[in-house]
C-alpha cells in the first residue's frame, strides 16, 4: 500500500506559487525572477528563472529547515526508509565529507576501502582522521576494483577495534557491492558507525530486485546522488541517517560548514518531485528497466568480440552482488580499447557513455532509459564489431596489479606539509603532497601521504597515452611532493602508517 502523503511536493508547490505571486523582489538572485532577459531564457523560457529563488519568506532555509524544506525532507526520509534526510545542493561529495567529519575527529581511525572517490580523501584531510585502508577485490580481466570482501573488513575491525567508523561503497561505479548487511552487523557489534557512499545507488531504495540499500542494511548514514540515477537535477543529493548513533547536531553543523549559503531552489525542488516519482513509479519502472537491461545483455552478448557483465559473472568470481542497471561492456577483444570505443560511439553514433576503462565501457541505465536507446547502442556496437573484430589485434591484457601505493602519513599531515615541485616522471619514491587521478572515475591513484611508486607512474603514463587527462594540482607536468627535510611529521602518528 502506497502512502498518499507522498503525493505532496511541499517545496516545489510553494516555490511555484512564489514565482507566480507577482512579488516585488528586492532580494537576490539579481535576475529578479527573470527580469533580465538573456539567451538562456530565450531557450528555457522564463519558468526556470521563476523557480530560482534564494530564501524568501515562506520558502524555508536549507541550513535550518523549519517549514516546507523540513516537510519535503521528511517525505524523502520516509521514501528512502531513513529516520532523517538532509537535502544537499553540492552533490554527494559534500555529504561524504560531512559524514566523515561528523563521525571522526583528528587522528581517530576510520576503515576505508582504498578505491574511494576523491571526496572521501578530502573528508580525511578535513577531519584529520587516520585512514585504515582496506583493499577491494580486483578483477584483473576487466581491469577494475570492486567491493571489499566481508573477511577483509572483519579483519580490519578486529585489528583496529578503536576505529570510530567503517566506510562502504554501495555500489561501485561499475555496480559491484560488498556484503553491507554483514559489515553493518559486525561494525555495530564493535561500536563503529557505518557510513555509506551511495552516489550510484539511489535506485536501490525503490526495488527489491536490486542489491540492498544502506538504510535497509541498517547503516547509520548514507549519501545518495539523486541526480545521478534518481532523476533530479545535477548536484542534488540526499544524506540519509538511521538510528540513534549519529550526532545530528554535529552533522548539521558540518553540512552547514561545507555547503553554500545560497542553495539552489531549482535543485531542492527537483529532489522533491523526483522523490515523488520514484516513490510511486520507481518499483514498476525499475522492474521494466531490469528486464530491458537483461534483454539488452542477451542481445549485445551475441555480437562477436563483445562481452557483457552480469550478475552470474560477478557471483561466479566471489563478488557479493551486482546492480543490473549498470551495463558494463567489454570491448577489448575487438581490438579497440574502452577509451577508443567511448570516443567512437560518440563521434559516429552520438552515444554518450558514462565512462571508459582500458577494456570496457560503462552505460548507466535509469528509468529514463528507453528500449530505443538500448537498440541504438546494440546496433552501434554491432557496427564496431563488423569493422574491427578479427581485423584488429586484441588489446593486450594490461598488467593490472592495482597495488595501491604505500601509506606513509595521514592525508592531512601531508596536505599541510611543506612541498616541493618535481616533474611527475621524476617523482617516484617521494611522498605525494596531493591527489593525482583520472576523471572520471575520480578515484585517486595517489593521495597525500602515499609514496608515489614506479607502478603508479607507469599506469598514469598509460592513461595519458590513451587520451585521459591527469587531474593534479598543477597543469605543467609537475606534482607536489612533501619536502621531507623541512617537515616535522606529526608526533601522534600511528606507527603502522
Ligand atoms: C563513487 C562516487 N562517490 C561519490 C561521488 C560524488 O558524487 P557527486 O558528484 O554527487 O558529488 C561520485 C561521483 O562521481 C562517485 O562516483
Amino acid at each position: 500500500m502506497k502512502d498518499d502523503r507522498q503525493r505532496q511536493t511541499p517545496y516545489f508547490t510553494k516555490l511555484k506559487e512564489y514565482g507566480q505571486s507577482g512579488v516585488t523582489p528586492f532580494d537576490v538572485p539579481g535576475h529578479k525572477l527573470g527580469r533580465i532577459k538573456n539567451d538562456m531564457m530565450d531557450y528555457t523560457g522564463i519558468n526556470t528563472f521563476l523557480l530560482d529563488s534564494n530564501a524568501p519568506i515562506g520558502l524555508d532555509q536549507l541550513a535550518k529547515p523549519l517549514g516546507v524544506i523540513k516537510d519535503a525532507e521528511k517525505l524523502a526520509a520516509y521514501a528512502f526508509h531513513a529516520d532523517k534526510a538532509y537535502f544537499l545542493v553540492d552533490g554527494t561529495s559534500v555529504g561524504i565529507m560531512s559524514m566523515i567529519m561528523s563521525s571522526c575527529r583528528a587522528s581517530e581511525k576510520i576503515i576505508v576501502p582504498r578505491n574511494v572517490h576523491k571526496s572521501v580523501i578530502n573528508g580525511l584531510i578535513l577531519s584529520g582522521s587516520t585512514p585504515i585502508f582496506v583493499h577491494p577485490d580486483i578483477d584483473s580481466d576487466l581491469g577494475i576494483a570492486n567491493g571489499v570482501p566481508f573477511q577483509t573488513m572483519k579483519k580490519a575491525i578486529d585489528v583496529h577495534p578503536d576505529a570510530k567508523a567503517v566506510f562502504v561503497i554501495n555500489p561501485t561505479y561499475f555496480g559491484m557491492t560488498s556484503d553491507l548487511k554483514k559489515i553493518v552487523e559486525y561494525a555495530h557489534a564493535h561500536g563503529m558507525l557505518v557510513l555509506v557512499d551511495e552516489a550510484h545507488g539511489t535506485q536501490f531504495y525503490f526495488s527489491d530486485l536490486l542489491p540492498i540499500s544502506a538504510m535497509d542494511a541498517g547503516a547509520d548514514m548514507s549519501t545518495t546522488s539523486m541526480h545521478k540515477t534518481g532523476g533530479s537535477l545535477t548536484q542534488s543529493s540526499i544524506l540519509l541517517t538511521k538510528g540513534t548513533w549519529v550526532d545530528q547536531i554535529r552533522l548539521r553543523t558540518t553540512i552547514n560548514m561545507l555547503q553554500t549559503t545560497s542553495p539552489s531552489s531549482l535543485l531542492i525542488a527537483s529532489m522533491d518531485v523526483a522523490r515523488k516519482t520514484l516513490y510511486f513509479e520507481g518499483e514498476e519502472r525499475i522492474k521494466k528497466l531490469i528486464h530491458m537491461s537483461q534483454k539488452a545483455r542477451e542481445q549485445i552478448r551475441t555480437i562477436p568480440g563483445i562481452e557483457v557483465i552480469d550478475k552470474k559473472y560477478v557471483l561466479s568470481r566471489g563478488g557479493n552482488n551486482f546492480d543490473e542497471t549498470k551495463l558494463v561492456i567489454k570491448v577489448s577483444e575487438l581490438g579497440v580499447t574502452g577509451f577508443e570505443a567511448y570516443k567512437e560511439l560518440r563521434r559516429k553514433f552520438n552515444i554518450q557513455l558514462e565512462l571508459a576503462e582500458t577494456h570496457l565501457i560503462l552505460a548507466i541505465l535509469t528509468i529514463g532509459t528507453t528500449k530505443d536507446d538500448l537498440d541504438h547502442l546494440y546496433n552501434s556496437l554491432r557496427d564496431l564489431s563488423k569493422r574491427y573484430y578479427k581485423i584488429r589485434k586484441k588489446v593486450p591484457k594490461i598488467k593490472f596489479n592495482y597495488q595501491f601505493p604505500v601509506t606513509y602519513s595521514r592525508p592531512r599531515d601531508a596536505y599541510h606539509a611543506p612541498k616541493l615541485q618535481v616533474l611527475l616522471e621524476e617523482s617516484a619514491n617521494q611522498i605525494s603532497g596531493e591527489m593525482i587521478m583520472i576523471y572520471p572515475p575520480g578515484i585517486p591513484m595517489v593521495i597525500p601521504g602515499e609514496i608515489i611508486s614506479e607502478e603508479v607512474l607507469e599506469d598514469l603514463q598509460f592513461y595519458v597515452k590513451n587520451g585521459s587527462v591527469i587531474h593534479s594540482e598543477m597543469d605543467n607536468g609537475y606534482v607536489k611532493v612533501v619536502d621531507k627535510d623541512n617537515w616535522q611529521k606529526w608526533e601522534g602518528e600511528e606507527s603502522e602508517i
